[in-house]
């Protein structure tokens, strides 16, 4: 299996061909791939003639990564040029320029490097202040002695270097690397570093001031601790660190220390250009300024991420971040950069960061956790599209399409809308929908910063039904009563109304009735447990009720059922020594039996709802359960709808909750499928 071609690199060339390449049975191999001019031509050729050796471009072993970025009709890799996978490079091929590359054998410039992405970076309205960033992960250099420790890196280079003329010949002149950190502060004063790389996203600000923001996602692995961090780092504070000391040792005995001597002219790092100096090419650099740049390609200052913190962060779950993807949305208090974050198991968070207080501090909040790959397949490619507005997500077994807002799943209320605090959403007066911000529509109601209902979705209009169904327990048995709210910040309670007239009181937990993440477990139902359940969401001070339950109790007279020990939920099988009811109980009996064969949740309710009809068949009582359809029913009370309607009703609630699950925990719920 390693004898196939593995496709390592594709780049947009032109308006008609792509430019590809392949592992090619480690052999590596380059093409240009036409596709033509629209998706209708349905084109999709590579002309054998113009195959070309991918040396340089892409790997020989399918197991190693290559980043590579296409600037005009120049390829800029980071990839092992050898069949062993140890020599290491950053290549500039494909143009008209002679091929250009780092050092050889020094580990001052590469050590054992694994590159995760590579960006075009204009500086200036001049192109020979263009740069080329490369991001790796590498065996630190200055670290050694420590043991072998990994750090993350930025690397940068100009697109004009053309190399030296005496000495680094069809070399770089221009690279400089430093560290990137992104760690989280301890309590002792000690920081826990997220070192291990795994992807950056730049982020274009402002095409006006050039300004750049950096995106990476990195992680731990340690046998004690493992976790993932999304980092955010300013372009101007890269900048800095490019233009700080540089990294020196004097010899082998010798610690690493920023250099205090004179730095050469103009300084390594520098494009050769007329914005800044007074040099065309690195060709004509004075010799000591291409003997320093040879010795000091690392900075001694790291790059520190905004605000010193990670914006995101995951420990001791049994994932790790292996994407990510940024979309600025406005929102009606702002704009907020949406963070899609692909996971090592199929599945991608959906994340942004809102002010608390201030801008300074700053709240993360999951809008959405996505099971975008069922077979939990490594996600080893993101882009986002804007103009389809839709996330294309990438593994090794598939390629899916996500939309990057599901509006529609928060549900209808106002109050549910605003409590997601999804930018992309807004409150229409009838729906939850898209906000953009230039329509003129007046009535949009969107609070992400607050997320507070009691402002925004005051008056009658915006009140939506309490959804009602009615639940059967029989007694001394166990019953569930579920209830998940549709934002994953809410709070639930519980309440308990015997009868109507009766006020409402705070269910009592103890033994017996335990709350759980998805509603009220009853281990051992009483008669007395009969009533009105209402589960309640609270958040922000707002509280909504989410659902009604009428509890029936469906009563045992097998008195041995009443003695079962009141710590195990009984099961209703004779052969379990429950022993079986009396005779006039055999029907309704049966139907246990077969519900113990079929564990459905919805065919539970429907035989108990059977049962319940059976038992109070001939007196008035079931009319009461069942009124006739289209009969207008009471929003409370214990009648309910008819039942075909009802578990409509319900199953629409539940497909819509099922989209969102919980918050880190390893989560029990079935998140969606990218297909749904
Ligand atoms: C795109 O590049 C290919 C390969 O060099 C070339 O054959 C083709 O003519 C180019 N197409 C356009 C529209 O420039
Ligand atoms: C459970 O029962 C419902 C209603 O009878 C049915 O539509 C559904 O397919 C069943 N589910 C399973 C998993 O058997």
């Amino acid at each position: 299996s390693d004898c196939v071609n593995y496709v390592k690199i594709v780049h947009h060339y032109n308006r008609t061909h792509l430019y590809a390449c392949g592992t090619g049975a480690f052999h590596p191999t380059c093409a240009f791939v036409e596709v033509g001019h629209r998706m209708e031509d349905h084109v999709f050729r590579i002309d054998p003639s113009k195959v070309e050796d991918g040396k340089g471009k892409s790997p020989y072993d399918p197991r190693h990564n290559a980043a590579s970025v296409l600037v005009g009709d120049e390829l800029y890799a980071g990839v092992a040029t050898d069949l062993m996978g140890r020599d290491f490079t950053i290549f500039r091929s494909l143009g008209k320029r002679p091929s250009i590359r780092t050092e050889q054998h020094d580990s001052r410039w590469l050590n054992e490097p694994k590159f995760v992405g590579s960006f075009w970076v204009p500086e200036s309205e001049n192109p020979d202040d263009d740069k080329i960033f490369f991001f790796f992960r590498e065996t630190a250099v200055e670290a050694q002695g420590l043991g072998k420790s990994t750090y993350s890196r930025i690397g940068q280079l100009c697109r004009n270097d053309m190399g030296g003329q005496r000495s680094l010949v069809n070399k770089w002149t221009t690279f400089l690397k430093t560290r990137l950190i992104c760690s989280v502060p301890g309590a002792d004063g000690s920081d826990t570093y997220f070192d291990e790389l795994r992807n950056v996203f730049l982020w274009l600000q402002t095409r006006m001031t050039r300004s750049y923001n950096v995106f990476s996602v990195a992680r731990i692995q340690s046998s004690v601790f493992k976790g993932s961090a999304v980092c955010l780092y300013s372009m101007n504070d890269i900048r800095r660190a490019f233009l700080g000391p540089f990294a020196h040792k004097e010899g082998p005995n010798y610690q690493w220390v920023p250099f205090q001597g004179k730095v050469p002219y103009p300084r390594p790092g520098m494009c050769p250009s007329k914005t800044f100096g007074s040099f065309d090419s690195t060709k004509g650099f004075p010799d000591d300024v291409i003997q320093f740049a040879r010795h000091h390609p690392l900075m001694y200052n790291p790059v520190y991420p905004m605000s010193r913190r990670p914006v995101f962060v995951r420990t001791n779950v049994d994932y790790s971040f292996t994407q990510i993807a940024v979309d600025r949305v406005s929102a009606a208090d702002g704009q907020y950069d949406v963070m899609f974050i692909g996971t090592d198991k199929g599945t991608v968070l959906k994340v942004i960061n809102v002010p608390k207080e201030s801008w300074n501090n700053m709240e993360e909040l999951l809008l959405e956790e996505l099971e975008v790959f069922k077979d939990a397949s490594s996600i080893i490619n993101m882009q986002i599209s804007s103009k389809r507005q839709q996330l294309y997500v990438g593994s090794d077994t598939g390629l899916a399409q996500v939309p990057l807002h599901r509006c529609s799943v928060y549900g209808k209320a106002c109050a549910e809308c605003c409590l997601a605090r999804d930018p992309y959403c807004a409150w229409d007066g009838t729906s939850c929908t898209r906000y953009l911000p230039n329509t003129k529509r007046r009535f949009r109601r969107q609070d992400v910063r607050n997320g507070d209902p009691n402002t925004l979705c005051s008056g009658d209009h915006h009140k939506h039904r309490v959804a009602e169904r009615k639940l059967y327990g029989v007694e001394g048995s166990s019953t569930f009563l579920e209830c998940i709210p549709k934002s994953l910040q809410a709070r639930v309670t519980w309440t308990f109304q015997k009868h109507p007239q009766n006020p409402r009181e705070e269910v009592r937990l103890d033994d017996r009735i335990l709350q759980t993440d998805r509603g009220l477990l009853i281990r051992r139902v009483l008669k007395r447990d009969i009533g009105l359940y209402q589960c309640h969401a609270m958040e922000h001070g707002f509280t909504q009720t989410l659902l009604g339950i009428t509890l029936e109790v469906v009563p045992s007279t097998s008195s041995s059922v009443s003695n079962l020990p009141s710590d195990a939920p009984v099961r209703l099988d004779p052969r379990s020594g429950g022993g079986p009811p009396m005779t006039n109980q055999k029907l309704w009996y049966r139907d246990f039996m077969q519900l113990v064969d079929h564990p459905n949740l919805s065919t539970v309710d429907q035989i108990c709802e059977q049962v319940w009809a059976r038992k109070n068949a001939g007196s008035d009582a079931a009319d009461k359960v069942f009124p006739a359809p289209g009969k207008d029913v009471p929003p409370l009370g214990p009648a309910i709808r008819p039942a075909n309607k009802k578990w409509k009703h319900l199953q629409e609630i539940r497909k819509g909750r099922n989209r969102r699950t919980h918050d880190g925990k390893p989560n029990p719920r079935a998140p969606r499928s990218a297909g749904e």
